[in-house]
C-alpha cells in the first residue's frame, strides 16, 4: 500500500480523469494558506487552458466528485482555481494507526535499483583530514537512504593505494631505513609478518616526502621509479606496500567507525590494476586512442561541447597509468563483478572534470553501456570563518580525529553532570558526531558551508544536539507512560491544532525521502527533521499528556508521540546519527 499522500494523488487523479480530463501527474502540496485547507492542488489552471474552459467550472466538477468520498471534510476552490483540501479526521487517524503499526508504512517507496556507491576515498598512509568528512557523511547517508527505498546498494571505499603517494612513502622509508629487508636486492628470506612502522609515524612521512619531491627533481624521479616498480609488483616494495595498506586501513576503519560509516567493499585503486591492460587493449581495438609525445591519449570531446574538453591521458610518457585509467579499470571491474544499474561517486565537486572525462570514455568505448547511469555527486567545501577551506589555528590541515575531538569538547558542556566516566565519554562522542553530521548534511550538498562548532552544538538551535535532546525527551515520555501502565495508541482522536499539525507534517515523510533521493542531497531530510521536531515540541509544551483525563485523547497523543519518535529515529538513522540513551 502506498503512503497516504501518494495514494491520495492517485485517487484525485482518477476523479479528474473520471470528469473527462486527461492528466498525467496530480501533485498535492501542503497548503500555502493553512486557513483555507491542509493541502492544495494547483493543476486546474493548466487543465483550463488545455480544455478552453473556466478553471472555476472544472474545479467545481472535481470538487463535487471529491465530496462523495468520506476522505475529505472540506474541499473548496480559491483564487484562479486552486483546490483546497481538508482531510477528514477519520481518514487521517486511520492512516496514523497504520503507520503506528509499522513506521515503514509511511515510506513505501520502491526504487528497486542496484547501485554501487563510491565514497570515502581515503588515501593509504595519509591522515584522514577534514576534507574527507563530507564524502563520508554524504555517501553513508545516501547509501542508507537508497536502502530504505529498497535499492540493493554496494558501498566501496575506493582506497587511494596505487599512485605516486605510495612511491613517495616507500622512498622516504627507504632513505630512513635502507637496511630493511624490503630494500635488499635479491632478498630470498622471509619478510616480517608485522609492519615495521606504526601508522602514526607513517602518516608523518607523507607530507615530508611530498615537499621533498617538490624541491628535489632527483628525489621525485626516484619516487616515480619506485611507483612503477610497485605497480609491477616488484617483490620487496610490494611486500612493504601490503603491510602499509594493512595498518593504514585499520586506522581508517577506526575513524570511520566513530562516524558510523562502513563499507561492503574495501577495494582500492590497486584492485583495478589487473584490468588496465584489457581496458587499454579494448580502447585501442576501437581506434579510440593515439600517441602524443610518448603518452597514450583518448579524445573525449563532443561536437556540441560549449567549453573545451581536454583529452584524457591514459598512460603517461614514463609508463605510469593515470588516475583516469584507474577509474576506467575500476568501472570495467564493477560492471564485470556486479552489473549494476547505477554507479554513484560522492566526491568533492572540484573533481567534476575528471569524472566527466572518465564517464565519457566509458560510454564511448562501451565499457559501460548507455543504460547504466554513472552519477557524479559532487559536494561543496567545509570552510573556516574566513571563507577558506577549514584549517587549524596555525594554518595546518586539521585531522578528522582532531576535529571530532574539538566538537566533543564543545558538546560535553551540555551533558548532564550525573553522566560520568566511560558513559560520559561514549555519550559525548555520539553527540559530537551528531553535531558534525547534522551541520554537514543540512546545507544543500553542492554549497559550501562554514564550520562553527558553537553554532553546531547549540542546544536551542537547528542542530543535531537539539534533535537528539528532543528525541530522547519523547522516548522518556513514552517510558514514563509504560511505567504507569498507560496504553500507547490507538490513535482515534485529533484533539487540537497541535496534534493536527503533527499529523499533517508526518504525511510529508515519504515525499521528503523521495525528493532527497531524486536530488541526492540530504538537506530536505535534515530540514524536515527539524520542522517535525519543532512541531512536536510545540505540542509537548501545550499539552499535559501524562495527566490528560480523557483516555481516548491520551492514548492518541501517546500513539502519535511514538510515531514521531520512530520517524525521528528512522530519519536520524538515514543521516548516520545514533541516539544516545540519555544526555
Ligand atoms: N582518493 C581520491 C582523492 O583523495 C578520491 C577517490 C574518489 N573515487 C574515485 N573513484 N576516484 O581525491
Amino acid at each position: 500500500m502506498p503512503s497516504f499522500i501518494y495514494e491520495q494523488e492517485e485517487k484525485i487523479k482518477k476523479i479528474i480523469v473520471g470528469c473527462g480530463y486527461e492528466i498525467t501527474n496530480c501533485s498535492l502540496l501542503p497548503s500555502a494558506r493553512p486557513d483555507l485547507g491542509q493541502y492544495q492542488f494547483n493543476g486546474v489552471m493548466q487543465l483550463a487552458k488545455k480544455y478552453q474552459k473556466k478553471p472555476q467550472i472544472i474545479a467545481a466538477e472535481i470538487i463535487e466528485k471529491m465530496l462523495d468520498s468520506s476522505d475529505y471534510s472540506e474541499v473548496t476552490v480559491a483564487g484562479p482555481g486552486f483546490i483546497n483540501i481538508t482531510f477528514s479526521d477519520k481518514v487521517l487517524t486511520d492512516y496514523m494507526n497504520h503507520v503506528h503499526q509499522d513506521i515503514n508504512n509511511n515510506i513505501a517507496i520502491n526504487k528497486n535499483k542496484k547501485i554501487i556507491i563510491d565514497y570515502g576515498g581515503p588515501n593509504v598512509a595519509k591522515t584522514l583530514h577534514v576534507g574527507h568528512l563530507r564524502s563520508a557523511n554524504i555517501g553513508e547517508a545516501l547509501k542508507r537512504l537508497a536502502r530504505e527505498l529498497k535499492c540493493e546498494v554496494i558501498s566501496d571505499v575506493h582506497l587511494g593505494d596505487w599512485g605516486r603517494p605510495m612511491g613517495l612513502i616507500i622512498l622516504e622509508l627507504k632513505k630512513r631505513y635502507p637496511n630493511w629487508v624490503y630494500f635488499v636486492e635479491n632478498y630470498q628470506g622471509e619478510y616480517p609478518k608485522e609492519c615495521p612502522i606504526k601508522n602514526e609515524d607513517l602518516e608523518k612521512l607523507y607530507p615530508i616526502a611530498s615537499s621533498k619531491a617538490k624541491e628535489d627533481e632527483e628525489y621525485l624521479e626516484e619516487a616515480r621509479e619506485i611507483t612503477t616498480k610497485l605497480q609491477q609488483k616488484e617483490k620487496g616494495y610490494y611486500e612493504l606496500w601490503q603491510q602499509i595498506v594493512k595498518i593504514s586501513t585499520n586506522s581508517i576503519k577506526e575513524i570511520y567507525a566513530k562516524l558510523n560509516v562502513s563499507f561492503d567493499l574495501w577495494n582500492g585503486e590497486s584492485d583495478a590494476d589487473k584490468y588496465v591492460p584489457a581496458v587499454i587493449q579494448h580502447l585501442k581495438d576501437q581506434g579510440l586512442v593515439y600517441e602524443s609525445q610518448g603518452a597514450l591519449i583518448m579524445d573525449v570531446s563532443n561536437p556540441d561541447d560549449n567549453s573545451p574538453m581536454p583529452p584524457l591521458l591514459l598512460v603517461k610518457s614514463n609508463g605510469a597509468i593515470s588516475y583516469e585509467t584507474t577509474d576506467l579499470a575500476t568501472l570495467w571491474e564493477r560492471m564485470h563483478d556486479f552489473n549494476p544499474d547505477e554507479i554513484w561517486y560522492v566526491v568533492d565537486k572540484r573533481q567534476a572534470l575528471h569524472f566527466e572525462q572518465v564517464f565519457r570514455a566509458a560510454y564511448k568505448s562501451g565499457i559501460v553501456p548507455s543504460n547504466v547511469l554513472l552519477n557524479f555527486i559532487g559536494f561543496g567545501t567545509m570552510n573556516g570563518k574566513d571563507g577558506k577551506p577549514f584549517k587549524t589555528r596555525d594554518g595546518g590541515i586539521m585531522t578528522l580525529s582532531a576535529l571530532i575531538e574539538m566538537v566533543k569538547q564543545e558538546t560535553i558542556k551540555h551533558l548532564n553532570t550525573n553522566i560520568v566516566d566511560d558513559e560520559r565519554e561514549e555519550i559525548s562522542n555520539i553527540i559530537a558526531v551528531s553535531a558534525l553530521k547534522y551541520a554537514d548534511l543540512l546545507p544543500n550538498r553542492t554549497t559550501d558551508y562554514i564550520f562553527d562548532e558553537e553554532k553546531f552544538c547549540d542546544l536551542n538551535g537547528k542542530t543535531g544536539v537539539y534533535l537528539l535532546y528532543s528525541t530522547i525527551r519523547i522516548k522518556s515520555l513514552l517510558n514514563k507512560a509504560k511505567e504507569q501502565g498507560l496504553p500507547i495508541g490507538p490513535i482515534r482522536i485529533i484533539a487540537n491544532e497541535y496534534d493536527r499539525n503533527i499529523v499533517l507534517k508526518l504525511l510529508q515523510t515519504p515525499v521528503i525521502l523521495n525528493n532527497a533521493y531524486n536530488e541526492l542531497s540530504l538537506n530536505e531530510i535534515a530540514e524536515y527533521l527539524y520542522q517535525l521536531t519543532n512541531t512536536y515540541n510545540s505540542f509537548y509544551t501545550a499539552n499535559r499528556i501524562l495527566t490528560e483525563e480523557n483516555k481516548e485523547i491520551q492514548q492518541s497523543w501517546l500513539g502519535l508521540s511514538e510515531v514521531v519518535f520512530k520517524t525521528n529515529e528512522l530519519l536520524l538513522k538515514i543521516l548516520g546519527i545514533n541516539i544516545p540513551k540519555k544526555m
